[in-house]
C-alpha cells in the first residue's frame, strides 16, 4: 500500500525524491538517475526553474521550434511554437510559405476588454439593491485606486462596473461585473485585486447603508472570467480563387469547393467541429507555451466562445464569392508581453524577442495567425491526400527513436520512407530487413 506523507513540501529537493524512489519505484536507481538527467547544470537557472511552482524535482522538456516565413500585415515573422506533436511546426511553415505568395496573412485586433465578477447573495428586494449599488458605485470604484493607478499610467484600468440580476438562474445570486482594459499584461492578478477589493468594500458599505433594511449582501467568491468574448482577434487569409490550384490534385475551384464544404461541416457538427478546433489550438497553444501566457485560460475561452450560439462550432470560415477566396478565424485572447513569467523565463524571453517584443494586442494577431495557418493546412491535407502522409512522415524519427535505430540506420530508412508510405509496422518490418 502506498504511504501518504504530511510536510512533503518542507522536504528538500533530494529528500522529496528520496521519498519518491523509496514509496513509489522499489527504490530503483534508474527513476533518481532519469529525473537527475533533466537538472540543468546552471544552479542559477535551475533554481529559478525550481521556483516557479511547488515541489519541484526535475524539468520536463518539450521542443521549441521555429516557423518561418510567416507574413503578416506586411511584417515578416519566425513564429516561435513549443509543442510536442511532430507534425504541427511543418504544418505551420507549409501554410506560411503558401500564403507568402499570396498577399500573407491580415489581421484585426476587434476588442481588448477583459471581464471579471464578484459573486453574492442578496435575499431582500432587488429595487432597494439596485438604489444601493447606484449610491454606492463611485466609491466602490474609488476603492480600487490604489491598484489602478499604475495601470492607468499604462493605458488601463476600470471600465465599467454594473449589477447583474441572475436570480431568474440561481435564487438570490447577483454579480457586480467589472470590465477591464489590461494594456500589455494579461491582467489575471490585477483583476482579481481589484475584484476581491471592491468585495470588500461592498459588504463593508452594505453594512453602513441603512436602506437595505435589513438585509446583507453575502458575497460568494470574487474572480476574473477567462471567457473573454470582448477581447477578439480577426485572423484572414484571401487570394483569387485560380491561386488556390494544387498542382497534381485540383483546381483551385475544385480545392476551394472541397475547402469550404469541410469548413461548413464542422460549422454545423460537433463532432467534427471539435477536431477542427483541436488543430486551430495546435498552433494558438504553441505560441501562447512559448511566450509564457496562460495556455489553460486560452483553451478554456477559445472553447467557450466556439459554443456562444448555444452549439459548439467552427471557430474559422471560409467563402468564395466573385471568384475570391476568403479563409477567416476569430478568436478570443487574453494574452499579456509583461508580467507573469514574460520577464523571468530565458526562453520566453528568447520567443518575445523573435517576435520583435510585441505588444498584447501584436501577440494576439500572431497567435491568432497560427492558429489559421494550422487550420488551412489540416484542412489542406484531408481535403487531399489525408492526414496520415504529412503526420507520419514527421512521424517517422519518433518511431525510429523507439525501435532505437541507430544514426545510420535512421540515414537509410528516411530515404527510403521518402517514397513509400510510414506505418508502426512497415518502420519495424524496414529496420528488421536492413539489419538482417
Ligand atoms: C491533429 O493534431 C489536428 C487535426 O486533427 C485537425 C483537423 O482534423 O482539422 C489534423
Amino acid at each position: 500500500m502506498q504511504k501518504s506523507i504530511s510536510g512533503f513540501s518542507k522536504l528538500s529537493k533530494v529528500e522529496k525524491i528520496n521519498w519518491l524512489i523509496a514509496n513509489h519505484f522499489g527504490n530503483n536507481k534508474q527513476a533518481k538517475t532519469v529525473l537527475k538527467s533533466y537538472w540543468n547544470e546552471d544552479k542559477k537557472l535551475q533554481q529559478l526553474h525550481d521556483e516557479f511552482i511547488e515541489n519541484t524535482i526535475s524539468n520536463f522538456y518539450m521542443p521549441f521550434g521555429v516557423a518561418p516565413n510567416f507574413l503578416i500585415n506586411e511584417r515578416l515573422y519566425v513564429l516561435p511554437m513549443t509543442i510536442e506533436e511532430s507534425s504541427v511546426v511543418a504544418a505551420a511553415s507549409n501554410a506560411a510559405k503558401f500564403w507568402l505568395t499570396r498577399g500573407g496573412f491580415k489581421t484585426t485586433v476587434l476588442s481588448t476588454e477583459k471581464i471579471g465578477h464578484v459573486h453574492f447573495t442578496f435575499k431582500g428586494e432587488k429595487d432597494t439593491l439596485r438604489n444601493c449599488f447606484e449610491t454606492l458605485k463611485p466609491q466602490l470604484l474609488k476603492t480600487t485606486a490604489p491598484l489602478t493607478k499604475n495601470m492607468e499610467k499604462r493605458g488601463g484600468g476600470i471600465l465599467d462596473l454594473k449589477l447583474i440580476d441572475y436570480t431568474s438562474k440561481m435564487p438570490h445570486y447577483y454579480q457586480l461585473e467589472v470590465t477591464f482594459e489590461t494594456a500589455d499584461a494579461m491582467g489575471a492578478n490585477f483583476i482579481n485585486s481589484c475584484l476581491e477589493q471592491i468585495a470588500v468594500t461592498f459588504e463593508t458599505l452594505s453594512k453602513e447603508a441603512s436602506n437595505l433594511k435589513g438585509f446583507l449582501p453575502e458575497v460568494i467568491m470574487s474572480i476574473l472570467s477567462n471567457y473573454v468574448p470582448n477581447c477578439v482577434v480577426r485572423a484572414e487569409v484571401c487570394c483569387a480563387v485560380d491561386d488556390l490550384s494544387l498542382e497534381g490534385h485540383f483546381t483551385g475551384n475544385k480545392f476551394a469547393e472541397k475547402f469550404i464544404q469541410a469548413v461548413r461541416i464542422a460549422e454545423v457538427e460537433p463532432f467534427r467541429a471539435v477536431t477542427h478546433n483541436k488543430g486551430i489550438m495546435n498552433g494558438v497553444d504553441a505560441i501562447v507555451i512559448a511566450t509564457g501566457n496562460d495556455f489553460r485560460a486560452v483553451e478554456a475561452g477559445v472553447h467557450a466562445y466556439a459554443a456562444k450560439s448555444g452549439q459548439y462550432a467552427s471557430l474559422s470560415h471560409a467563402t468564395l464569392e466573385n471568384n475570391i477566396f476568403r479563409f477567416w478565424v476569430d478568436l478570443p485572447l487574453a494574452l499579456g508581453t509583461v508580467g507573469g513569467l514574460t520577464a523571468l523565463h530565458p526562453m520566453v524571453k528568447f520567443a518575445l524577442e523573435l517576435l520583435g517584443k510585441p505588444s498584447a494586442k501584436d501577440l494576439m494577431q500572431i497567435v491568432a495567425v497560427a492558429g489559421l495557418a494550422q487550420n488551412f493546412a489540416a484542412l489542406r491535407s484531408l481535403t487531399t491526400t489525408g492526414i496520415q502522409k504529412g503526420h507520419m512522415k514527421m512521424h517517422l524519427l519518433n518511431i525510429l527513436n523507439q525501435l532505437e535505430a541507430n544514426p545510420a540506420e535512421k540515414e537509410q530508412l528516411i530515404t527510403h520512407f521518402k517514397t513509400n508510405s510510414v506505418s508502426q509496422r512497415a518502420v519495424f518490418e524496414a529496420l528488421k530487413n536492413l539489419r538482417a
